[in-house]
């Protein structure tokens, strides 16, 4: 981090379960580089989070790490940014308890995160599911953070963490910083090719989305199968024509061309040239990142390393927030 004037803090995490696609890639990791220049950041790989669903556990460890690889091959820098495993700063879990003390069981309640997926495990409706947002305040609060990028659906569990903060410095004033959630514009809504009225999202099909790791040709076979339509003309329009618009915009990010001038030199050349163009850009954006990602999950040791030494500059930071707030509430500290 900069020695010089100190940078607005800012907190990010992901959870380590499923896949990054290209949707996770073009929204939020692909910005990351930029936001460190501007940023002191901390970028949490949240695995606590990630157990209030059942997990495989080898399949947690791997995607963790791989985690780690991605914001690295993503263009950060660990000496700089702190990237590290939640669960390797207990502050996450002590705060987290502070702050259910904190919380209501109506606020939990009404979080529409926790609705859906109650209703989608509806085997595993955990107390850990329910105070799931009590635990990202902890996150953000613990590094006294002052902005938040997120996506428009975690927007309910940020307002619920500057509560949690105001309720909390209304008594004990001082304790905690009042983040800001930001929702960075999106650049192009990135859809399912399967199903291009939905989101692209990390729990559906594997053809549905094309996944970070995803090699060129598996690239080229899922865009190939894209979802389009019978008229052949190209033309966005997100309502009309779902599919063909998702190409564009996934073209258009990709490439760096706009949507018009794609459409104009396109013109008449129908789907199968607009879904190899698509394709090809597609590969040539991942093909650096992917190569740095490799490269780093074969040097296993360095990442180790790196995450253990950030999780050493994470804990510097939390415990002084957690200190503030123990001794505060009159907890007992000889
Ligand atoms: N709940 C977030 C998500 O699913 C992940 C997350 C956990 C998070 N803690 C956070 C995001 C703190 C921002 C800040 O996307």
């Amino acid at each position: 981090m900069s020695q010089t004037e100190p940078k607005p803090i800012l907190f990010s995490g992901i959870q380590p379960s499923g896949h990054i696609h290209l949707g996770n890639y073009i929204g939020a990791m692909r910005n990351f580089k930029l936001l460190e220049d501007q940023y002191d950041c901390l970028f949490s790989i949240v695995d606590l989070h990630a157990l209030t669903v059942r997990q495989e556990p080898a399949s947690l460890r791997r995607q963790t790490l791989e985690l780690a690889a991605m914001y690295i091959a993503a263009g950060l820098n660990p000496a700089e940014s702190i990237i590290y495993c939640q669960s390797h700063v207990p502050q996450h879990a002590e705060l987290a308890w502070i702050l259910n003390c904190f919380t209501y069981m109506g606020e939990l309640s009404r979080m529409t995160q926790f609705k859906d997926k109650a209703k989608k495990h509806q085997d595993n409706i955990n107390a850990g599911l329910f105070t799931y947002p009590v635990l990202m305040a902890a996150d953000i609060l613990l590094y006294q953070t002052d902005v938040v990028p997120v996506g428009a659906d975690q927007k309910q569990h940020i307002e619920l963490a500057r509560d949690i903060a105001q309720r909390f410095n209304a008594i004990h004033p001082g304790v905690f910083k009042v983040p800001e959630g930001y929702i960075p514009r999106q650049t192009a809504k990135i859809m399912s090719l399967t199903e291009p009225g939905k989101k692209m999202s990390k729990s559906d099909s594997d053809d549905s989305m094309i996944s970070f790791t995803d090699t060129p040709p598996e690239i080229r076979r899922k865009i190939k199968r894209a979802v389009t339509d019978s008229d052949a003309e190209i033309r966005f329009d997100r309502r009309n024509k779902p599919g063909v618009s998702n190409l564009l915009g996934i073209l258009s990010v990709c490439s760096g061309e706009k949507v018009d001038k794609i459409c104009q030199r396109l013109e008449g050349k129908g789907y199968g040239a607009l879904k190899e163009e698509t394709a090809e850009a597609v590969v040539a954006m991942l093909a650096p990142v992917q190569e740095r990602f490799h490269t780093l999950m074969e040097d296993k040791a360095y990442l180790a390393e790196t995450l253990r030494n950030n999780a050493q500059r994470a804990q510097k930071l939390a415990q002084r927030t957690l200190q503030k707030a123990y001794k505060k509430l009159g907890l007992y500290q000889p």
